[in-house]
């Protein structure tokens, strides 16, 4: 199958610095790429190289075969949608204003029934059809984030009527979500990969990653220092030496791999559970016991909070 779009040694440099360097990367239809690396990694700046927002100090990125830099933005509009990581609109408009942008960036008829329909499936799947007559900017920080995301949709859709291949860039689509949010959101982007689109996301969920990714893709220091099955790269231990963080892999049934922090103490509100017990540990710290397991260990009391980690 060829790729999509693809990039060979993209190096993007501003006043010298080099922020992406030596990425080749390709996005194939069908298939989900996700991004993952620390702040500053570079992974937005590649996004933005990929969809054609930004152009590369040295590389090439080609959408179909062709160059990106030959293909017209009308076109590149029905070939790709991008959700960016920050948007700002400087108009007080609606929610469904702010989606019917996505048909409008295409220069195709907004307005009419098979417009409108377009807009209502895309409200629905990013569930904000209540919202659709609000002021954008009264929306809390996720409802922001989904109008967006219908926005993409929109465009997408739209963009499908006369492109039979298509890409969808998402950067950091879930990060202002609740759980809730973030699962659909993430299974919508799986059935849009799965209708043929190539899907680029940059997650920092990395059990969002791990769960969902056909491919994944870490990034340090501008560069893609690992990229394969999620699996693979997930069981390398590169992660914790990335985040210099302690990370372990776990496997929960049925065969759903996920992350867990460890050595690091977190902050929670704390009720004691039902069918639990605490008692005075070792190291005069708290155990608390459910039956007879112990399944945390308190270090430290406080008023309404408490510092704690689970065993082991
Ligand atoms: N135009 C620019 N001028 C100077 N520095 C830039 C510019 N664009 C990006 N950078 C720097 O390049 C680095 C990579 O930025 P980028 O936004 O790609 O990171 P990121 O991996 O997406 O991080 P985050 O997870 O925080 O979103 C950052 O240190 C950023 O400050
Ligand atoms: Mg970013």
């Amino acid at each position: 199958m060829k790729p999509f779009v693809e990039a060979r040694a993209l190096h993007y440099a501003v006043r010298g610095v080099h922020i992406v360097a030596d990425a080749t990367l390709s996005l194939f239809p069908g298939r989900l790429v996700v991004i993952v690396g620390p702040n500053g990694a570079g992974k937005s700046t590649l996004l933005k190289l990929l969809s054609g927002e930004l152009h590369a100090s040295s590389g090439e990125v080609s959408c179909c075969g062709e160059p990106l830099r030959r293909i017209p933005a009308w076109l590149l509009a029905r070939r790709r949608a991008v959700m960016a990581q920050a948007t700002q609109l400087a108009f007080p408009f609606t929610v469904e204003e702010v989606v019917r942008i996505g048909l409008d960036t295409l220069g195709v008829d907004a307005r009419g029934e098979a417009a409108d329909e377009i807009i209502a499936r895309a409200l629905r799947r990013a569930d904000i059809s209540n919202l659709a007559r609000r002021k954008y900017d009264t929306l809390s920080g996720g409802e922001q984030q989904r109008t967006h995301f219908a926005r993409v949709l929109c465009q997408l859709a739209a963009g499908r009527r006369s492109e039979s291949c298509q890409a969808l860039f998402l950067d950091e689509p879930a990060a202002s979500l609740d759980i809730r949010h973030q699962l659909t959101l993430m299974d919508a982007a799986r059935e849009i990969a799965d209708s043929g689109v190539a899907v680029l996301a940059i997650l920092h969920d990395l059990n969002l990653a791990a769960a969902y990714a056909d491919q994944l893709v870490v990034m340090r220091a501008g560069k893609l220092v690992a990229s394969g099955d999620p699996a693979k790269v997930l069981a390398g231990g590169l992660l914790s030496e990335v985040f210099g963080v302690h990370l372990r892999l776990c496997a929960a049934p049925p065969k759903a791999a996920f992350i867990l922090p460890h050595g690091h103490a977190r902050r929670i509100a704390w009720s004691q559970p039902a069918q639990t017990a605490l008692r005075r540990g070792p190291l005069d710290n708290l155990v608390c016991e459910q039956g007879s397991e112990p399944c945390a260990t308190l270090l430290k009391n406080e008023n309404a909070s408490t510092s704690f980690s689970f065993w082991p």
